[in-house]
C-alpha cells in the first residue's frame, strides 16, 4: 500500500492535545466506548507524546481501547517503538491509514504544513478508511493547545467546526489556529470571517461580564450568535470552556474547490 503524504516538521509537545481530547470524549461517547475501539493519531511528529496522551484518555473510559500512532517520518516510527505499551503501538502511514480501519483518527497540526488544494484528498483518504460510524478530527492549534479549531468529518463529508478560543483573547485570536481549509478564508464575504467578526463584536459588548469571568463572557458571546441566526451544534457546558461547534455548511468556503469531499465544488452547491 502507497503511503500518502510528506515528512513535514515535528514539533509538538505535552499536553498539546488535551482539549481535542476532552472533545472527543464529550462529543462521541457512545463510540469511544466501544470494546474494539481503534484510534489512529496521524502525524504524532519528533516524539509520540500527544498519541500516548490519547491513549491514556481512552484507557480512562475504556479498558480495551487500542491507539495506532501513524507517522510518515520512518525514523520517527522506529524512535517512537520505545513508547509502546499494551493497545498502544506505532506504525509507519500516511493519509490512507497504512490499511488500518479505524473508528476515530485524529489528525492534528499535519495538513497545516500542505497546501489548502491537498485537503480535500486526504479528508477523502482517511473517511474512506474509517469503520462505520467512525469520525476523523482534522485541526490545528498553537503550541500549548491554548487554541485550537477542528472540522469533524466521515464518509459523507466535513460534519461541523469547533472552535477552542482562550477566554482571556477576543474570539477571532483563534484565526490563526484555522484548519488549512479554511485558514486563507478569512476574509470579508466569507462565512467564517463573518462568524468570527460576530462572536467579536458580542464579546466586546459583554465586557463587563469579563471582569468576573473571561469563560462566562466568552459563553454569553456564543450563546448571543443564536440570536443572529448561527446554528450552534453543542450547549452551555462547553461555551463555559470557550468552545463552540457549528455545522460545516454555515463556514464552508465560498471560493474553493478544495474541501467537498463528493468532488463537487463548494461554489456550485
Ligand atoms: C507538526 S507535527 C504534529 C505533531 C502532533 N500531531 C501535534 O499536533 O503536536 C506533524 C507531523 O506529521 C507528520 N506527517 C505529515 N504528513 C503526514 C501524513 N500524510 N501521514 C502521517 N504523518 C504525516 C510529519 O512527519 C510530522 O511529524
Amino acid at each position: 500500500m502507497k503511503t500518502v503524504g510528506v515528512v513535514t516538521r515535528g514539533t509538538t509537545s505535552v499536553r498539546r492535545l488535551r482539549r481535542v481530547e476532552r472533545w472527543l470524549l464529550g462529543t462521541y461517547p457512545a463510540l469511544l466506548r466501544r470494546p474494539d475501539l481503534l484510534a489512529v493519531d496521524l502525524g504524532y511528529g519528533a516524539v509520540p507524546v500527544t498519541t500516548t496522551s490519547l491513549h491514556a484518555r481512552l484507557r480512562e473510559v475504556n479498558p480495551t481501547a487500542t491507539v495506532v500512532g501513524l507517522e510518515i517520518d520512518p525514523a520517527r516510527v522506529q524512535a517512537a517503538a520505545a513508547w509502546a505499551s499494551p493497545g498502544l503501538r506505532f506504525e509507519r502511514g500516511g493519509f490512507e491509514l497504512a490499511g488500518l480501519r479505524p473508528h476515530v483518527v485524529r489528525a492534528f497540526n499535519v495538513l497545516r504544513q500542505y497546501d489548502e488544494s491537498d485537503v480535500s484528498a486526504a479528508w477523502s483518504l482517511m473517511a474512506r478508511a474509517l469503520a462505520p460510524g467512525g469520525v476523523v478530527v482534522e485541526g490545528t492549534c498553537d503550541e500549548s493547545g491554548r487554541l485550537g479549531a477542528w472540522v469533524a468529518l466521515d464518509g459523507a463529508g466535513p460534519r461541523s467546526l469547533t472552535l477552542a478560543l482562550d477566554p482571556r483573547l477576543p474570539p477571532s485570536a483563534v484565526a490563526a489556529r484555522l484548519p488549512k481549509a479554511l485558514i486563507h478564508h478569512n476574509q470579508e464575504g466569507e462565512a467564517i470571517h463573518r462568524l468570527l467578526t460576530d462572536l467579536d463584536a458580542q464579546w466586546r459588548g459583554l465586557a463587563g461580564l469579563g471582569v468576573f469571568s473571561p469563560r462566562q463572557r466568552v459563553a454569553a458571546a456564543v450563546r448571543a450568535l443564536g440570536g443572529l441566526g448561527w446554528s450552534l451544534l453543542d450547549g452551555p457546558s462547553r461555551w463555559r470552556r470557550a468552545e463552540l461547534t457549528v455545522p460545516w455548511d454555515a463556514v464552508a468556503p465560498q471560493r474553493s474547490g478544495a474541501t467537498d469531499l463528493t468532488g463537487e465544488s463548494a461554489r456550485s452547491r
